[in-house]
């Protein structure tokens, strides 16, 4: 048996605002995942082949009890974090493969007391993690190549979970892409903390998704 994660994310990954507000609801109303993290998506259509809402258009939403969690898949990610940081996101992610000041990126985050955390691309190999490894709060390892929901996991991220927790780093380890009731019992068991899942827990009743997810744990 595998140990139940404390943290199951939801994640809401859309183009416009009336979208974003259709799945919020359908977090807020739930009974399980109305609270906890809601993670939401940016993208800038330069890092990935894709568009998304825009942190201001959250401004004056009312999130309820969620703590909300920004996954920046943005080249130039410096305006991001700090309109995210006003915003009230308490955890920020931030891609290896965007522009140049990690460090200055991380310590951003961190002095607008956020979790500073760092994405990596299934095509990214961790050695470029290495040199934020004392300093970051948490990695995110991406199961799919990022930019849109309900892309097949590529199994080579098992892998470099176990390479990362066997690094010994003082982080956390979350994954995120493709995560689904059958391939989440084989990323808890090599080494990830938090699970975010997209269509898997918004398609239909998040409920119902999220109880399917935890009997296969629990039989895991
Ligand atoms: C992918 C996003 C993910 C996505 C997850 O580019 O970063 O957070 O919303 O959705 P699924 O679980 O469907 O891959
Ligand atoms: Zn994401």
């Amino acid at each position: 048996m595998v140990k139940i994660p404390e943290e199951i994310i939801p994640a809401i990954l859309s183009k416009n605002i009336e979208d974003f507000k259709v799945d919020l609801n359908k977090l807020l109303s739930s009974k399980t995942l109305n609270s906890g993290w809601v993670h939401v998506d940016f993208m800038d259509n330069i890092l990935v082949p894709n568009k998304s809402i825009n942190p201001d258009d959250l401004a004056n939403m009312d999130f309820g009890a969620l703590k909300k969690e920004a996954h920046l898949m943005v080249k130039q990610p410096k305006s991001w974090i700090k309109r995210c940081l006003e915003l009230g996101f308490a955890r920020i992610i931030i891609h290896i493969e965007a522009d140049e000041d990690i460090a200055g990126y991380i310590e951003l985050i961190k002095r607008g007391v956020a979790e500073s955390v760092l994405a990596i691309n299934p095509d990214t190999d961790i050695k470029a993690l290495e040199p934020y490894s004392q300093i970051v709060d948490r990695v995110l390892v991406m199961g799919v190549t990022p930019g849109f929901q309900g892309q097949p996991f590529v199994p080579e991220t098992i892998h470099k979970i176990r390479e990362i927790k066997s690094k010994g780093w003082p982080v956390k380890i979350s994954v995120d892409g493709a995560v689904k009731d059958t391939n989440a019992g084989e990323i808890l068991e090599a080494g990830a903390d938090s699970l975010i899942l997209g269509s898997f827990l918004m398609k239909g009743d998040p409920d119902e998704n999220l109880a399917q997810l935890l009997k296969v744990l629990e039989a895991f």
